[in-house]
């Protein structure tokens, strides 16, 4: 059963693959009309002969014959509903993309992922005011329709913050979040959705070392801090026993999620594992939280007359704000993504990694440098927590306009003090990649920097790199302290339309 589970999944993903390209997908539409109207006509043919004809000149189907068409039929409309939700999203002018939901919405009605992914491609470029306001009607739409949902939620949480509403899209990623792992042992009552979530599915948990040792350190940092009750105890100790067992039989070695654990192995972590058990989010701060003494507008004037356009500031946060990022970030288990090669875990704003505090930070940078962010919204954030001694993240540029850096690891950490930080080249991606080009292709990339010298700004605790978001970059060498809370940690804010 699990055999055909795993097939069925594979099959699954390497159906989507194909789909990827328009020609498949073209063509895979056609085939799905011709044998939906094929076994359409056969069916009221079908129906027709037995209720008008005489018995002679009934066509030959036998009732179990009739009835696998009809389920036959089923199958193509939900095949066809899939095919042009997909096809909506790749199109490339809205008219087409709404011809495309329509149809998808006609061939499985009040399917909420369509009016999802409808209302985000209405939202994609500039959009209009009248096309937010039906995304957001959509996006309704699917949250009444699934209220346990949590994508209608994430969904409306970037509507609002498109729109400016920082502290609406905060509620919203809150939401999502809760909805999808969970509601933590810390929770406030306010923070705990109406809903009831539905069951997580237990998948394989495709892993790395880097991710069980970063939990099990965790866990050991939150039970010794009484941040979690010593009942946590026997989890942390079945997380440290797998990694004992892991590294003992010399698997999760190399970088990357290589760690498939079994059945028995999983069900040791599976009440911590992707689960949403501690979160300590930073409230709004009732005053600035920008460093005053900073001068903004000389290095705004730096950033427009540079060629490329970057600037470092030092001390860009206050000191405390500072120190309740890096609480947050150690106490809060919002560390999801171990998906990726490097040694590194991901946590992001549309999965846990959301509190006033970054919000407002990113708004009150917005506003003291207003040339360099020119009104445009907060659009991505995300953190990266390092193992002490990787790779990194490769060469690559992110699909924003304005790209904000920063660290919030004591500098005490760093061992290497000459780099640890970034590498930023003076090539911005040609206009004409596409995001897979310019920020998974590492090699293409590698090849687009060629015989470029990087700017190399080395690591510091609360300094910050803005820079045009299209430029290659990418994370330093880097050596720091193997302690759970010296890991290096930095912060990404993307801004634009
Ligand atoms: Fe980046």
């Amino acid at each position: 059963m699990k055999t055909l589970r795993e097939f069925g999944r594979r099959l699954n993903q390497k159906l989507a693959r194909r789909l990827e390209d328009p020609g498949w997908l073209r063509w895979s539409l056609r085939l799905a009309w011709i044998s939906f109207v094929f076994l359409a006509v056969t069916a009221v043919a079908c129906c027709f002969s037995y209720l008008f004809l005489p018995v002679s000149q009934h066509l030959p189907i036998n009732i179990w014959v009739f009835l696998m068409i009809v389920a036959a039929l089923r199958l193509l409309c939900l095949a066809l509903g899939q095919l042009h939700d997909r096809a909506g999203r790749k199109a490339l002018d809205a008219q087409s993309a709404e011809r495309h939901f329509s149809w998808a919405l006609r061939m499985t009605p009040g399917d909420p992922d369509i009016y999802c992914h409808w209302g985000r491609r209405l939202m994609v470029g500039s959009a209009s005011e009248s096309d937010r306001q039906r995304a957001r009607d959509l996006f309704e739409r699917a949250q009444h329709l699934q209220p346990a949902d949590d994508l209608p939620y994430v969904e409306l949480a970037y509507l609002e913050l498109q729109q400016g509403n920082w502290r609406e899209a905060s509620r919203g990623f809150d939401m999502a979040y809760r909805l999808r792992r969970g509601v933590a042992w810390n929770d406030l009552p306010e923070r705990i959705p109406n809903e009831t979530p539905a069951a997580p599915i237990v998948q394989a948990i495709d892993t790395s070392v880097s991710k069980l040792n970063h939990d099990a350190q965790q866990l050991n940092f939150l039970i010794q801090g009484n941040y979690l009750p010593q009942r946590f105890k026997p989890l942390m100790q079945a997380y440290q026993e797998l990694l004992r067992e892991t590294l003992g039989q010399g698997r999760g070695q190399g970088h990357g999620p290589n760690l498939h654990l079994s059945a028995d192995q999983q069900a040791r972590i599976h009440y911590c594992y992707g689960r949403n058990v501690l979160i300590a989010p930073v409230p709004e701060f009732p005053r600035e939280v920008l460093n005053p003494d900073f001068d903004f507008e000389a290095a705004e004037a730096a950033y427009l007359a540079g060629e490329p356009q970057l600037v470092v500031i030092d001390q860009m946060l206050q000191p405390d704000a500072c120190e309740a990022l890096l609480h947050f970030c150690q106490k809060s288990t919002i560390w999801h993504d171990d998906q990726r090669p490097g040694g590194y875990l991901g946590a992001y704003m549309d999965d846990g990694f959301s509190c006033d505090l970054l919000y407002q930070i990113a708004h009150d940078l917005r506003d003291a440098m207003p040339g360099v962010f020119k009104g445009l919204p907060l659009k991505h954030m995300w953190a990266y927590k390092y193992d002490s001694r990787r790779e990194g993240i490769g060469i690559h540029a992110d699909g924003a306009s304005v790209n904000v850096n920063f660290w919030i690891t004591p500098d005490s950490a760093n061992l290497a003090p000459e780099t640890g930080g970034l590498l930023i080249y003076p090539e911005r991606a040609p206009e004409d990649w596409n995001f897979h080009d310019y920020n998974q292709d590492t090699q293409k990339a590698e090849a687009a920097v060629a015989g470029k010298e990087p700017i190399r700004v080395s690591y510091a605790q609360n300094r910050a790199v803005i820079f045009d978001s299209r430029l290659f970059h990418a994370t330093d060498k880097f050596h720091f302290r193997d302690e759970y809370l010296l890991r290096r940690i930095n912060i990404t804010l993307l801004y634009g339309s």
